[in-house]
C-alpha cells in the first residue's frame, strides 16, 4: 500500500463509520452512511485501502465480529468497530461532543453543558477509539485521526505509533472562547500529539495558534508550528473540497420537478437540522422578503430540507418545534390556493433526489450561523447545469474561498431579505461572471487535491527528518 508514494498502511479514524450493519425484515443489511467527509474520506480509503476505525453504531453491526471488510458487495478495506457502552454513547456522543465541544466550538457557549460525567466518559471512549488503533496500526502505518470527537486520541497513541495526522472538521475558537472549557489543557495536549492538524480556515488556524500561546507553548508563527516534547507541530489550513465530478455527471434521473410557469423560481436550502445552520433566521428573512415584495406573491418558493440529527438533544427538539412554527406561520399568512411559500421536508433525501433539487433551484441559500466549512454550497456550484445564484454566509468557512457568492451576515434579517430580492433580480451578465468563478474554484480545489494536500504537507515531515 502506498500512501503518497511512502509505503505505509492509512488508519483512518473517526466516530462516524462510512457503513453500518443494520437488521430488516429480509435479515442484516450493509448501509452507507450519509455525510460529506465520511463519502470523501471513503472514496480514498476505496482507492488505497487500509483500516479505518469507528464506533460501531448500527444495530447488527458486531453481529460478525469487529472487524469487517467494506463495502460489503466489494470489499475494499477493513472497517474496525469500536464497541461503546449504552452509558459511554449517552455521555460522550450525546453529552460531551454534541452538548459540550459542539457547541463551545460554534460559538454557542451558553448552550454548553460542562459535566465531569460526561468528560470522564470522553476521556474512556478516547482511550477506547486509541486501543483499536494500537491494536490495528503497524509501525509503518499513516494514523489520520477526525473531528472532535476524537482530540484526546492523537497523544494517547503517541507511545506507539510515529505518524500521526489529524482533521479538525469544524471551527476553531479564539481563547477567549476555549478557555472556558474547564478541560481546555486537556483537549489541547490531546491534539498536539499530532504531528501535522489542519482546519478549513485561516481563521481556524489563526485561533489555535492563539490558544497556544496564551497557554504557553512555544510557538513558530512564521512557519505555523508549535513545539512540543522535541517535536515540531504543523498547523495549516486545508480547505475540503467536493467529489465534483459525482455531483456535475449527468447519470442522474431527469427532474420531476415542475415549474408552474417560466418565470417560477425556487430558492433551496438543505442542512442537518442543527441550531447552527441558521435555518430559523433563514425563514424569518424569507418571511420579510414576502412581506416587502408582494409582487414576488406566487412566483417563488422556498424550498427547505432539514435531515434529522441528534434528535436526542433537547436544543435540536426545540429547533423543530420553533422551525415548524414558523413555515407554519408564514404559509398560514401568505399560502393561497396555487401557491405555498414554504415547502418544508423533515427527512433524509435520496441522492437523485439531492441532485434534482440542486439542478431546479435558482438560488442556493446557504446561511449557518456558523460552519467549519459547508458543503452543501460546493455541491450546489457543481450540480447546477444552468446558471445558479448562491447566498452564502460570512461565517461559513466556505465563505474564505467562495468570495463570488452574495456574501450575507445571516443574523442580519433585513439584509438577508435584501439579499433574496437581489438573488432572484440579479442581471443574467452578473449572473454568469459570478457562476463561472464559483464553478471554477470548487471543480480545481475538490475533494483529490484537499487529500493531496493534506497528505503532501504531512509526508514533507518526515521527509525533513530523514
Ligand atoms: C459535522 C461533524 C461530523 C459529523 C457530522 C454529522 O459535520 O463535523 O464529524 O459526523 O456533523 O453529525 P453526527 O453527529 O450525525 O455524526
Amino acid at each position: 500500500m502506498e500512501v503518497s508514494g511512502h509505503s505505509g498502511e492509512l488508519v483512518i479514524v473517526t466516530n462516524r463509520e462510512p457503513y453500518n450493519h443494520e437488521r430488516a425484515s429480509g435479515g442484516v443489511v450493509c448501509k452507507k452512511t450519509i455525510g460529506g467527509v465520511v463519502s470523501a474520506l471513503d472514496a480514498t480509503m476505496q482507492q488505497w485501502g487500509g483500516t479505518w476505525i469507528a464506533w460501531g453504531s448500527g444495530r447488527a453491526d458486531f453481529d460478525c465480529g469487529d472487524v469487517v471488510e467494506v463495502p460489503c458487495d466489494s470489499p475494499k478495506y477493513r472497517l474496525k468497530r469500536v464497541k461503546l457502552s449504552p452509558k459511554d454513547k449517552q455521555l460522550y456522543y450525546w453529552g460531551f461532543s454534541n452538548r459540550t465541544l459542539w457547541p463551545v466550538f460554534h460559538f454557542f457557549t451558553e448552550r454548553a453543558v460542562f459535566s465531569t460525567m460526561y468528560w470522564r466518559a470522553y476521556q474512556r471512549a478516547n482511550k477506547k477509539f486509541a486501543s483499536s488503533v494500537e491494536e490495528m496500526a503497524g509501525p509503518d502505518s499513516y494514523v489520520w485521526v477526525h473531528d472532535y470527537h476524537l482530540s484526546l486520541v492523537p497523544s494517547m497513541i503517541r507511545s506507539c505509533v510515529e505518524r500521526i495526522g489529524f482533521f479538525w472538521h469544524i471551527p476553531w475558537v479564539p481563547w477567549g472562547t476555549f478557555s472556558k472549557i474547564p478541560w481546555r489543557d486537556e483537549i489541547f495536549n490531546g491534539l498536539i500529539g499530532s504531528d501535522l492538524i489542519g482546519f478549513h480556515t485561516k481563521y481556524h488556524v489563526r485561533n489555535f495558534i492563539e490558544c497556544a500561546e496564551a497557554m504557553n507553548y512555544q510557538v513558530d508563527k512564521k512557519r505555523s508550528v508549535i513545539h512540543h516534547e522535541d517535536r515540531d507541530v504543523r498547523i495549516k489550513a486545508f480547505p475540503v473540497g467536493i467529489d465534483y465530478q459525482e455531483f456535475a455527471s449527468e447519470k442522474t434521473m431527469p427532474s420531476g420537478i415542475r415549474r408552474k410557469a417560466a418565470g417560477d423560481k425556487i430558492i433551496f436550502g438543505i442542512d442537518r437540522l442543527d441550531y447552527t445552520k441558521g435555518i430559523l433566521e433563514r425563514l424569518l428573512a424569507f418571511e420579510e422578503f414576502l412581506r416587502e415584495n408582494p409582487e414576488w406573491h406566487g412566483k417563488v418558493t422556498l424550498l427547505q430540507v432539514a435531515t434529522p440529527s441528534r434528535t436526542r438533544v433537547e436544543e435540536y427538539r426545540l429547533l423543530k418545534q420553533e422551525v415548524e412554527r414558523s413555515v407554519g406561520r408564514i404559509n398560514g399568512e401568505y399560502s393561497t390556493l396555487n401557491w405555498t411559500p414554504v415547502k418544508y421536508f423533515y427527512h433524509t433525501i435520496s441522492f437523485n433526489q439531492l441532485i434534482q433539487y440542486y439542478r431546479a433551484a435558482d438560488v442556493a441559500l446557504v446561511t449557518p450561523i456558523m460552519d467549519g466549512m459547508n458543503l452543501v454550497v460546493k455541491e450546489y456550484i457543481a450540480a447546477k447545469k444552468d446558471l445558479g445564484v448562491v447566498i452564502l454566509s460570512e461565517f461559513a468557512g466556505a465563505a474564505e474561498e467562495l468570495e463570488e457568492a452574495i456574501i450575507v451576515n445571516p443574523y442580519d434579517i433585513h439584509a438577508l431579505a435584501e439579499s433574496i430580492k437581489k438573488a432572484l433580480e440579479m442581471p443574467e451578465e452578473e449572473k454568469k461572471e459570478r457562476f463561472k468563478a464559483l464553478k471554477g474554484k470548487v471543480k480545481k480545489h475538490d475533494i483529490n487535491w484537499w487529500m493531496e494536500k493534506f497528505f503532501n504537507e504531512w509526508e514533507k515531515i518526515y521527509t525533513a527528518k530523514a
